[in-house]
């Protein structure tokens, strides 16, 4: 009999057995929304990444959300954002009808540095820094830039669980979606650099009231226009089963990296990544072979919602690289030796020419 091959997919949830037994307690314990749970949770995650301020929200869109509308974006403000990223980063610019101006990426994937800086006008309120698969090339350069222009810094670090630098900008925004190296189901976290924007933000998910100064509907007069963002109990359980296995997750995250890098591919906590010539045919070759390499996130600018298609030359290494560049699995349930063989397709694939 022939044996199966194993496929290996781009992403895959990680769910540790504390996360099953932890959400089977709670979905028994008659508190299903925000408690205990989410109240635990935050103070674990600020301990685990040594953070402060933590306030979790229902996902990493909601933290964006949020976090936009604490920096006080609204219409007619200029958002410097990459135009290569999760159309999550940039749709909630489009709600508060800010003026999205998007700056090129580099060859890293990353936010083109150079291109934000040109972009910078008298009328720029924030620019908005994205961990492209972990990646923090930039956010050093980025907070010292936006320190010396008086622009605020939002750190999109949906994908950054893993990296080591990161929660640094004005705000931070993590997601704890299912596919992140870290979930809760669905789940996210903002971070606030002031503790005033914090306390804003734990009203603002809930309403406009601060649980946990028991305020309630009706009860209290509501003074701020408020969201429903906040976490429940249920995620927050999952949140912290994956949690306690965060120093087992990274040390895999980097045992793949170092793999990944020995082949000359770069890798990031969440994905490897490379640009290739004939990409997709390579797609296809990998996928033969039980193989997912994907593409994942795409130019926003050519999305009619952000007002594309936009004509090549605007963003010329974003037009080079558009078909070249190629994400590869990084998650739990890949090896060691998968990221050999892996390694080995590729190779194979270019030997052959
Ligand atoms: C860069 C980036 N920003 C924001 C988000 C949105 O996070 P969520 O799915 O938790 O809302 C994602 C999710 O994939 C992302 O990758």
């Amino acid at each position: 009999m022939q044996k199966r091959m194993k496929q290996i997919k781009l992403f895959k949830p990680y769910v540790s057995w504390r996360a099953v037994w932890n959400t089977v307690h709670v979905l028994r314990s008659g508190q299903l929304a925000e408690g205990p749970q989410v109240k635990a949770f935050e103070k674990e995650f600020g301990d685990a990444f040594n953070v402060k301020n933590v306030a979790t929200v229902n996902s990493g869109t909601a933290a964006l959300e949020l976090a936009y509308e604490l920096a006080g974006i609204g219409e007619g403000d200029e958002v410097i954002t990459p135009v290569l990223t999760c159309t999550a980063t940039n749709l909630p610019l489009l709600h508060r009808k800010a003026t999205i101006v998007f700056a090129d990426t580099a060859h890293d994937l990353n936010i083109d540095i150079k291109d934000v800086r040109k972009k910078i006008t008298p009328r720029t309120k924030a620019i908005v820094f994205v961990h492209f698969g972990g990646n923090n090339r930039g956010l050093k350069e980025l907070l010292e830039l936006a320190k010396q222009k008086n622009i605020i810094l939002i750190e999109d670090a949906a994908q950054a669980i893993g990296s080591s630098f990161w929660g640094k900008a004005d705000f931070t925004c993590v997601s704890l979606q299912a596919i992140k190296a870290l979930t809760s189901g669905d789940g996210g976290v903002l971070i606030c650099k002031d503790d005033v924007m914090h306390q804003k933000a734990r009203r603002l998910r809930w309403f406009g009231y601060d649980r946990e100064l028991k305020q309630k509907l009706g009860d209290t007069d509501l003074l701020e226009a408020g969201y429903k963002y906040h976490m429940n109990d249920i995620s927050a359980a999952i949140g912290r089963g994956n949690l306690a296995d965060i120093n087992k997750i990274i040390t895999h995250q980097q045992k793949l990296m170092v793999e990944y890098k020995e082949f000359g591919i770069t890798a990031h906590p969440w994905f490897a990544c490379m640009l290739v010539p004939r990409r997709e045919e390579l797609r296809a070759h990998l996928k033969e072979r039980g193989v997912e390499g994907g593409v994942y996130h795409y130019r926003n600018d050519q999305y009619a919602v952000f007002g594309g298609p936009v004509k090549p030359g605007k963003f010329p290494i974003m037009d080079e690289i558009e078909d070249q560049y190629l994400l590869l699995p990084m998650h739990m349930e890949v090896t060691v030796a998968d990221v050999r063989m892996i390694a080995s397709i590729i190779k194979e694939f270019y030997d052959r020419e």
